[in-house]
């Protein structure tokens, strides 16, 4: 399969593209910094230059072109303000949705956040982060697309242990834990979510756990739109 990763060069989306490589896909990179494809590059990624915020679309459009799954990795940071919430984690991921289904690609893999479905449960400064993912996954839940949308807790960088819990809606309050996941493990579950049947028209909270990360995966259900 040829994935498009966008955030590519981020934390999750590097990780992922080492498993989509791994696993034998082809890897298309939307990229806005030509230095950081350059890695990308040379472990074999098709690398093109093109920022989600661009209001110039061709890029995007030629990127998605081809493409058999959309991997929404990316986003703003929390070093950014408010605008870039809304044009890169909201109005670029429905940009990347609109050019999904445009380009009749069959799947589309949203890494969303924890909390994402009612985003005052978190703190104030959180709430237009989650409410910009709140909205992205309604639009692509809605839209003529096959999906899936991960939803993890804090991200870390520690090694990925391919254990996990998910939770659907939510995992309870109760077994929530350090709510944390290493980066390693959210790709993992990403990749899985590619080929795994039972994560078509998922949306789930994920988060570090004991329950083994396939065994878990296949074990999802669809979510009531
Ligand atoms: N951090 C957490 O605790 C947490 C928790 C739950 C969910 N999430 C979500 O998980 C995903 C991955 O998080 P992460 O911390 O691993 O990512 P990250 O390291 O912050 O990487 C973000 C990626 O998005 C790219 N990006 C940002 N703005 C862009 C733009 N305008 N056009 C194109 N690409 C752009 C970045 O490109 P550059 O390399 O050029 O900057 C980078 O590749 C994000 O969607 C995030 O919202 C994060």
């Amino acid at each position: 399969m040829l994935v498009l990763v966008l955030g590519a060069t981020g934390g999750t989306g590097r990780l992922l593209v080492d498993h989509l490589l791994a696993d034998g896909h082809a890897v298309r990179a939307l990229v806005r910094d030509p230095e950081k494809g350059a890695p990308l590059a040379e472990a074999g990624v098709e690398v093109v230059p093109g920022d989600l915020t661009d209001p110039d679309l061709t890029a995007l459009t030629d990127a998605t072109r081809g493409v058999d799954v959309v991997a929404f990795c990316a986003g703003s940071g929390s070093a950014t303000g408010k605008d870039q919430t809304l044009v890169v984690d909201l109005h670029g991921a429905v940009r990347t949705i609109d050019a999904a289904v445009e380009a009749g690609v069959a799947r589309y893999v949203m890494l969303s956040s924890m909390a994402a479905d009612d985003p005052w449960s978190s703190s104030e400064a959180m709430a237009p982060y989650l409410a910009a993912k709140h909205a992205a996954d309604r639009i692509l839940r809605a839209a003529p697309i096959s999906w899936s949308v991960v939803r993890p807790g804090r991200l870390t960088d520690e090694p990925g242990t391919g254990e996990i819990r998910i939770g659907q809606p939510r995992i309870p309050e109760a077994d929530r834990g350090e709510r944390t996941i290493p980066r390693a493990d959210v790709a993992a579950v990403l990749a899985a979510c590619l080929t795994e049947p039972a994560a078509v028209g998922a949306t789930f909270e994920v988060l570090s756990g004991t329950d083994p990360l396939a065994v878990a995966v296949a074990a999802l259900t669809p979510t009531a739109p």
